[in-house]
């Protein structure tokens, strides 16, 4: 098997050490020449670096090559595979997005709603920028984002490049329920072959079989109701999480056709959301004084003792999957996985150019969505509220329109009311100055 080089771009976010493990745990089956890591934040990055260095002695000794650059060239030339997982304005202005819409009564989320909207005008310029980049160096190399908001970042790269087919977008959510519905019922997460439709972060799987072809869904949707979902692998003792998971088992009593990525809690549910929350400590919060720290505080401990042992540092779901279908695409496996495309006739009731999240084979040709057929009324109305609202966001980005902006957050679900969207609106405005085009 031929050798792969693979850039990390955002090599000191929160996720590098759990990806970097993941790598190590599919070495065989994704074998690279080098690995360099590269970011904007050369101090943050260091630290991260500096543990990567003894986990690379330690279980890696075959690799050839480690690279830590913040020179664009460096780290995008000559290369098969960039990861891609930054942070416009780091988790410090995620506070404000989550915060800012509670301030006004509702949902403040990282993706979702106002506070996604927020975080993908961020995002978007950075995201843009950081593809051209690469295209320079290397025009051929897969780059597989996972950048949030991804559904915004995934409209607003379609539009710079269109026919750029080795540009995919890609969510963790689905694997991740997908880990709680096999411990559900005793299999193994790679096992499950599942049916799927919906946006990022607003879909439902329609069925679940093993790869025997045994369909599964009646016995997980029971389970489901009868125990409830839980999350697994490294968000298992998550507080948050646990609660999301726990929401499945309503959403499905409710709506018991299909089984609902937990993200469509904060637009079936809105209400009940914000009442969960505390205004003043959310979710970015939490993960400043929780996911960040312990990583940073364990990079630390690392880099002090020069070993590993007696850590609990091991590839997660999040980490390998994205390499999977790193594998997939680099040897032509042909496997399946969910990630996100543009529709072009997959859901043939909703626009053909809406970036939609499906089951798709994964080939050294690029992703071959799996079609899914007309879908039925209510998912179609759902999904085309919501395809709006993220198309007028990017709309917005491009033209400079507070209009539109106002527009999309009267149509997210979150929101609704006009009023309530202008004032959260100027909020925003005033909170992302050093962020955002400017919106007349
Ligand atoms: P983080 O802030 O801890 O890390 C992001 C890193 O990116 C930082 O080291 C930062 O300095 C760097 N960075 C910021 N802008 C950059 C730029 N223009 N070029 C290069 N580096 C840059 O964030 P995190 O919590 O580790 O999350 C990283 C990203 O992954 C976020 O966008 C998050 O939403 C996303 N994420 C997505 C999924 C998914 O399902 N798609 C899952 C997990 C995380
Ligand atoms: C899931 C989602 C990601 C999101 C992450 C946030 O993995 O798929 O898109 O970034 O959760 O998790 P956090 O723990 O930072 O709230
Ligand atoms: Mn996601």
């Amino acid at each position: 098997m031929e050798k792969q080089h693979l850039t990390i771009a955002g090599g000191g976010s929160t996720y590098t050490l759990g990806l970097l493990m993941s790598l190590i745990s599919e070495k065989d089956n994704f074998p690279l020449a080098s690995i360099t890591f590269y970011d904007t934040d050369i101090e943050r990055q260091q630290k991260v670096a500096e543990a990567s260095k003894v986990v690379i002695k330690e279980k890696y000794p075959d690799l050839e090559e480690f690279i830590v650059t913040s020179d664009k060239e460096t780290a995008y030339k000559d290369k098969d595979f960039i990861f891609v997982q930054i942070r416009t304005g780091g988790l410090e202005m995620r506070i404000k997005d989550e915060e800012i819409p509670l301030s006004h009564g509702i949902v403040g989320q990282e993706t979702c709603g106002p506070g996604g909207m927020a975080y993908g005008l961020r995002s978007i310029k950075d995201m843009i920028e950081l593809v051209e980049d690469i295209r320079f160096y290397s025009k051929d190399a897969w780059i597989l984002n996972y950048t949030n908001p991804a559904a915004i970042v995934a409209e607003a790269l379609k539009r710079v490049f269109p026919e750029d087919h080795r540009l995919i977008n890609i969510c963790d959510m689905p694997i991740s329920i997908m880990n709680g519905l096999a411990t559900l019922i005793n299999r193994s997460v790679w096992d499950l072959d599942p049916g799927y439709f919906g946006l990022n972060h607003f879909g439902w799987f329609t069925d679940i079989y093993d790869t025997e072809g045994h369909n599964l869904t009646d016995e997980i949707k029971n389970k489901i109701l009868s125990e409830g979902l839980q999350p697994e692998s490294e968000i298992a003792e998550d507080p948050s999480w646990i609660a999301t998971f726990k929401q499945v088992e309503q959403t499905l009593r409710d709506f018991p056709e299909y089984i609902p990525n937990t993200y469509l809690q904060y637009y079936l549910y809105p209400k009940k959301m914000v009442e969960k929350e505390n205004p003043k400590y959310t979710r970015a919060s939490q993960v400043i004084g929780g996911r960040a720290k312990e990583v940073f505080e364990m990079c630390e401990r690392i880099s002090a003792r020069q070993t590993i042992a007696d850590e609990k540092l091991e590839g997660d779901v999040h980490g390998v999957y994205m390499v999977k279908i790193a594998e997939s695409f680099a040897y032509n496996k042909n496997e399946k996985f969910i990630v996100m495309t543009k529709n072009n006739g997959t859901i043939p009731n909703i626009p053909k150019e809406a970036i939609i999240e499906v089951p798709a084979l994964i080939t050294s040709n690029g992703v071959k969505p799996i079609q899914v057929g007309e879908i039925g009324t209510f998912y179609k109305g759902l999904m085309e509220s919501q395809y709006a609202y993220e198309k007028l966001t990017v709309d917005a980005y491009f033209e400079g329109s507070r209009l539109k902006l106002l527009q999309a957050l009267t149509l997210n679900r979150t929101v609704v009311n006009a009023n309530i969207a202008n004032d959260i609106l100027n909020d925003l405005l005033e909170a992302n100055k050093d962020y955002w085009p400017n919106f007349a």
